[in-house]
């Protein structure tokens, strides 16, 4: 176990300081590019001006003979594009394959300096982000990286599950977590063929009354492992994220879905698709009633401090916290979306 005065240390010489809190910083989705296709990265300059955040995806769903052209084609993109508050992130392939190693050399010495998170896939337990952890320092120092490269772990198997808290608690470069429902269906061997969402047969019914039809309903498959998820990253001072929901056609379960996540404490999710986008904005922006009775708070206690009736209600400097993160957000929000400025009275 490590001592506390140490985990804050850079792992290596010349590697950047560890953050002590997450860079603040709008995170409504991690929209996917598939960076071996020209066509697609051809207009990330474009993208980048909608999306929070732009992945460079190396891993799943990029085949085996392109592995090495979507990496190129990811260096290529980081370095042709103005990301300005955009987020760049990439997901490496995982650590046992053929590919991690160069994937990680070759990105952080190329473009160590505009990347801000890797998302790491099917993290097992703390000792893989350990491996990440110092592998990222020493890269850092080698190419003078001036900030720390942050982690974000993807949870898609039963063992990462178990060792949920300690992967958010394994490294101050933790940004966060994703849950990957597709590989951890198949982890778990449940008994699905989808990426994420519910199933028809995972419900509850009604006990029989008489010969009366009897009501169902379908329940959440994730509500276990999104509500384990995000009491490890809030516990730790991460985000939690949900992941991707395949069925692009079906924007009700997938706006849904998302709202769970968002209801339960998540602060984004993935989108795989240019129909998610709007999706994913609607759902992970706060609410405009929220924003203009959090702002009411600022003004009534300038200072954060003392205790206020406002509409009825008792607030206090915790009240006060709770409404500058929402106004704060909000004002992400508009600067990102100048359509959302006259909606939160910006
Ligand atoms: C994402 O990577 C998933 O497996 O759902
Ligand atoms: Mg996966």
């Amino acid at each position: 176990m490590k001592l506390p005065r140490q985990f804050f240390r850079p792992l290596a010489i010349g590697a950047p300081e560890p953050y002590r809190e997450l860079p603040a910083r709008l995170e409504r989705m991690i929209h996917f590019v598939p960076p071996h296709l020209e066509k697609v990265t051809a207009k990330v300059p474009d993208l980048a001006k909608q999306v929070d955040i732009v992945l460079g995806n190396l891993e799943d769903a990029i085949p085996a003979d392109a592995k090495e052209a979507a990496r190129k084609g990811f260096i290529g993109m980081a370095r042709n594009t103005d990301f300005g508050a955009t987020g760049l992130w990439t997901r490496i392939n995982c650590l046992n394959s053929p590919w991690m190693l160069d994937d990680i050399t070759e990105i952080v010495a190329e473009v160590g300096n505009k990347l801000d998170v890797v998302m790491l896939p099917k993290v097992e337990g703390a000792w893989d982000i350990h491996y990440l952890d110092q592998l990222l320092a020493q890269l850092e120092a080698k190419h003078g990286v001036t900030k720390p490269i942050l982690i974000h772990a993807i949870l898609e198997t039963a063992e990462g599950v178990k060792n949920v808290g300690e992967i958010a608690s394994a490294s101050p470069r933790m940004h966060g977590m994703s849950l990957g429902p597709a590989d951890l269906a198949a982890s778990r061997a449940m008994k699905t063929t989808r990426v994420g969402g519910g199933h028809p047969e995972y419900k509850v019914v009604a006990d029989p009354v008489g010969d009366a039809p009897r009501a169902a309903a379908q329940q959440d498959l994730w509500h276990y492992t999104i509500a384990r998820m995000v009491d490890a990253c809030a516990a730790n001072g991460i985000k939690a994220f949900y992941g991707p929901f395949g069925d692009f056609a079906d924007g009700l379960a997938c706006e849904t879905q998302f709202r769970n996540a968002f209801l339960l404490g998540c602060a984004g999710a993935w989108t795989l698709h240019p129909s998610q986008i709007d999706i994913a904005k609607r759902v992970f922006s706060p609410d405009p009633q929220e924003v203009a009775f959090a702002k009411k708070i600022l003004a009534a206690m300038p200072d954060g401090s003392g205790a206020v009736m406002i509409d009825g209600k008792m607030q206090d400097d915790a009240t006060w916290k709770q409404a500058k993160v929402m106004v704060d957000l909000a004002r992400f929000v508009a600067e990102k979306d100048p359509a959302f400025a006259p909606v939160y009275g910006f």
